[in-house]
Formats: structure tokens, C-alpha cells, sequence
């Protein structure tokens, strides 16, 4: 564990594990992740990269059998407190995932439900925020003339870009990615990527990937998982360039995985 910047945490983890029944899916891990960075996730296929990403804006909650130890901080307090409003915290801590989950809405109310259940009510307030939205997912331009078709017209890396949208309009400001581009073609990757590089000025982003040249793109830190235990975490260009442990090597060399 060697983040250059602890000071500048806006989550930290300590200590986490996770069981799902008798299987454990992640062991003692602690990390803190920088203020308005990228931190990427790497690993083996079933390392515990997505059980550890759920457990930091609490959707392990959803999942039966999972019991979470442990200590996840956001701003230094406990989002597994009791105090904590949890549909609160899924706001602040939005969550992108590897197929992306418009509603089977329009471009418009995909955007705008959010801002509704917060309480806004005035349709030019909900119109400007919708607006402001797509314009930070960089997906207004494509858009801005057919905000009342479905959204499954868009494009796969459009629908992408609208849950991305959907996220940032209920105001977040850690956003957690699980392979966001994976099931995209490589014209679609770049934007997301580029989309990733201009949000992390305003957010911070925690971000899975299997592709290992996209976090040498986009990720600030980089940390690697295997077998449920963080086996290196460090600046990216460390973790890729000069590695300290020789499992990572193996694993960022392609030996496995
Ligand atoms: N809901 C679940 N119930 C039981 N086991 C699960 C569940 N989700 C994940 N696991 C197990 O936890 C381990 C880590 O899985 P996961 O977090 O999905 O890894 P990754 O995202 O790195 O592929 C795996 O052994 C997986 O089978
Ligand atoms: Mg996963």
C-alpha cells in the first residue's frame, strides 16, 4: 500500500471483507481513494473486483447472503452507520455498470427521473438540469433533437453516456464504474474514456477494468486484485512500469487471468 496522496481521500476502505455464505469473496482490504482521480481495479475474472465495488456505495445490501465487515469511509464517516441514509448515499455515490440499464423511457425521462425524486418539481428547473446533464455526459449534442424518443434508439455507447447522464444529474460526487466499456467497440471506448478523463475533474471515479491498456489511459492509481486480496495497490505508471510484486508482473504481462 503505497498511495501517494492519503490526506486527499474522498472514500477510504478499511479492513473490508465480504462472505457470501460460506465463500469469501474479499479479505481484509484497505485503500483509500484520491479526491477528483481515477483509481482502476484490476484482476483475474472472480477476484472480488464488482463484490468490492458494491460495498462501497452499499449494494452488497441488495444481496441476501453477503455479509460485509469492515469499514467503508466517505468524507471520514462510516457509510455503513446507522445514520446513513441509503438512497441518499446511491445518489452521492452513483454506479455505472458493464451493460448499460437505461429505463425503458424516453431520453428525457431517463435523466429527469432522478431530479423528480429529489423533490424538483418545476418542469423548466427539471428541463435545465436535464440539459446540464447530457451535456456533462457529452451526449447532448447527439440527443438535443430527439430527448422524447426511447432511449433504446441510442446507441450502445449513447445508452452508456445516458446512464452516465442519469447518474451525474442527481448530483453525485464519487461515481463507481464496473467495466463500463467492455461491451462497447473501440470508437465507443474512447469517448467513455475521454468522457472519464473530463469527469474526474469534478468527481472522483473508481473504476473496473479487464482491459488492461485503458488503465494505463485513464487511471491514476491502479489497484490489483487476486483471490479476494489486494496484492499491490500504487500510481498507475508504478503498478505497470516497475511492480513490485512479481504476481502483479505475471498478472500485467498476461501469464493469467
Ligand atoms: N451474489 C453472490 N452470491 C454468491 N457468490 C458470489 C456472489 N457474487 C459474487 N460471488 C462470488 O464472489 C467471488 C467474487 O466475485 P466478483 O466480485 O463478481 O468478482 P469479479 O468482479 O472480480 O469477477 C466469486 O467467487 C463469485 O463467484
Ligand atoms: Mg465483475
Amino acid at each position: 500500500m503505497n498511495n501517494q496522496e492519503p490526506s486527499n481521500n474522498k472514500m477510504e476502505v478499511l479492513e473490508l471483507s465480504v462472505v457470501y455464505g460460506a465463500t469469501k469473496a474479499l479479505k481484509d482490504i484497505s485503500m483509500g481513494f484520491p479526491i477528483n482521480k481515477v483509481t482502476g481495479l484490476i484482476g483475474p475474472s472472480g477476484c472480488g473486483k464488482s463484490s468490492f465495488l458494491r460495498c462501497l456505495n452499499r449494494m452488497n445490501d441488495l444481496i441476501p447472503n453477503a455479509k460485509v465487515t469492515g469499514r467503508v469511509l466517505l468524507d471520514d464517516k462510516d457509510i455503513y452507520d446507522a445514520s446513513i441514509d441509503v438512497a441518499d448515499l446511491r445518489r452521492n455515490i452513483g454506479m455505472i455498470f458493464q451493460k448499460s440499464n437505461p429505463f425503458p423511457k424516453t431520453v428525457f425521462e431517463n435523466v429527469a427521473y432522478g431530479i423528480r425524486l429529489k423533490g424538483i418539481r418545476n418542469k423548466q428547473e427539471i428541463t435545465a438540469k436535464v440539459e446540464e446533464s447530457l451535456k456533462k455526459a457529452a451526449l447532448w449534442e447527439q440527443v438535443k433533437d430527439r430527448l422524447h424518443h426511447s432511449a433504446f434508439d441510442l446507441s450502445g455507447g449513447q445508452q452508456q453516456r445516458l446512464c452516465i447522464a442519469r447518474a451525474l444529474a442527481v448530483e453525485p460526487h464519487v461515481l463507481l464504474m464496473d467495466e463500463p466499456a467492455s461491451a462497447l467497440d473501440p470508437g465507443a471506448t474512447v469517448k467513455i474514456e475521454d468522457l472519464i478523463l473530463h469527469l474526474k475533474e469534478s468527481y472522483t471515479i473508481i473504476i473496473v477494468t479487464h482491459n488492461m491498456l485503458q488503465a494505463t489511459r485513464i487511471c491514476d492509481y491502479t489497484g490489483f486484485f487476486m483471490q479476494g486480496e489486494l496484492v499491490e495497490y500504487d500510481k498507475t505508471s508504478n503498478i505497470f512500469g516497475q511492480p513490485s510484486n512479481p504476481l502483479t508482473k505475471d498478472y500485467i504481462s498476461g501469464k493469467f487471468g
